[in-house]
């Protein structure tokens, strides 16, 4: 499932050699800089590299000033970082429900607002990259601020959306900040990296000192922190892949696009709404199945499939509200999250797939939903 872009060896080899002879390998090197301006050049805001999507979202709400034992209300269907970033940080996950798109629920969120006066922040994640509600979202939680007089962050986990557009604008500048990963599922490949975006350079800095152990001279700690910092091996794949990365983006959208219109013609299951004035890096290629198909349905899809070479996942089921570590913080019914989670089918997708291979899974698709199921 995992075919990442990366680069050739002839376009990465000069600047591997370079650090091998010099031994300037992590620290804050050169292409750590260099990735670091070249992604605040395409975000248009401050940039940090680190380790991790999580560690950066962990820094993220604490450099945002989130208090011990507050709340984080986050959606259920997400990948289970969101959460354990939120108890990583301090906080206490409160579960959102999600729209038909899966991206948050605008109402669900301005409910558990005005039920819990002790949120510190909100995350809101930009599912597969399909951007969420941002508008909305930053109209609802600076209401809440006001409310309380006290401010509430909105963070984006922008994990699958790095080059994602709504409106006009490109995923990075929304909320108080959002974060990517780079990791090898994702579209900016770093092989494993986060990135923290913000138009906040005092939170910018703070994250800079939270990454070097809260360092920020002659071995002096200043703040609290780990080491959360990116190698420059791996910068050196970010750099290479964001230098290409509008063009990948440009290509998923066509084959996505192409995808959907021949799932849409020859089957039943249901695709995720995507706005044609929207840039979506489509991270994953999500269906539906049908509505009324019975529990076991999916699984067997999933079963037959493999048996023919395809693998798909089923990105995110369980819901994070039903994971075993994270029930205990579950405190009502989600039932659109539920139905929907235990719909969703991620099939093979990546920018290098051809038609004749769409054309292979929509064929598999099409068998198992007239012969099969
Ligand atoms: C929605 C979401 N948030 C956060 C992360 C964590 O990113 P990382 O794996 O870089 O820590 C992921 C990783 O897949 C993710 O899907």
């Amino acid at each position: 499932m995992i075919n990442p872009d990366l680069p050739r060896i002839d376009q990465v080899k000069d600047s591997f050699d370079e650090i091998l002879r010099n031994g300037k390998i992590t620290n804050f090197g050169k292409f750590v800089r260099d990735f670091e301006a070249k992604t605040h050049e395409y975000l248009g805001v401050e940039t940090v590299s680190l380790s991790s999507g999580t560690v950066s979202l962990i820094f993220g709400l604490q450099a945002l000033g989130l208090q011990p034992g507050e709340k984080v209300i986050i959606p259920s269907f997400s990948f289970v970082a969101t959460a354990q970033a939120v108890l990583y940080a301090g906080g206490i996950p409160i579960f959102a429900e999600v729209e038909d798109d899966l991206n948050v629920s605008i109402d669900d969120v301005e409910r558990l607002l005005s039920e819990h006066d002790d949120v510190g922040a909100v995350i809101a994640v930009h599912m597969y990259g399909l951007p969420a509600k941002a508008s909305d979202l930053e109209r609802i939680v600076s209401a809440a601020s006001e409310r309380r007089n006290k401010k509430i962050s909105l963070i984006f986990d922008a994990a699958h959306a790095f080059g994602s557009a709504q409106d006009g604008r490109r995923v990075g500048s929304f909320g108080d900040m959002e974060v990517f990963s780079l990791s090898a599922t994702k579209v900016l490949v770093a092989v494993e990296g986060g990135l923290v975006a913000t138009k906040h350079p005092a939170t910018a800095n703070r994250i800079r000192n939270m990454r070097n152990y809260g360092i920020s001279s002659n071995y002096n700690a200043h703040f609290s922190g780990v080491n959360g910092k990116m190698s420059e091996f791996h910068a050196i794949i970010g750099l290479h892949n964001i230098q290409h990365i509008d063009e990948l983006l440009e290509i998923r959208q066509v084959k996505a696009r192409n995808f959907r219109k021949i799932i849409a013609e020859n089957t039943q299951f249901g695709l995720i709404e995507w706005p044609e004035d929207t840039i979506h890096t489509i991270k994953d290629f999500t269906v539906l199945v049908p509505e009324e198909s019975d529990p076991g349905y999916r699984d067997r899809l999933t079963r037959y499939l493999g048996d023919n070479g395809i693998e798909t996942r089923s990105y995110f089921y369980p819901p994070i509200h039903e994971q075993e570590y994270f029930k205990t913080f579950s405190t009502r019914k989600l039932p659109q999250t539920e139905s929907l989670s235990r719909r969703v089918l991620t099939l093979p997708f990546y920018t290098s797939i051809t038609d004749e291979q769409m054309g292979y899974v929509t064929e598999h698709l099409c068998h198992f939903e007239r012969e099969l199921s």
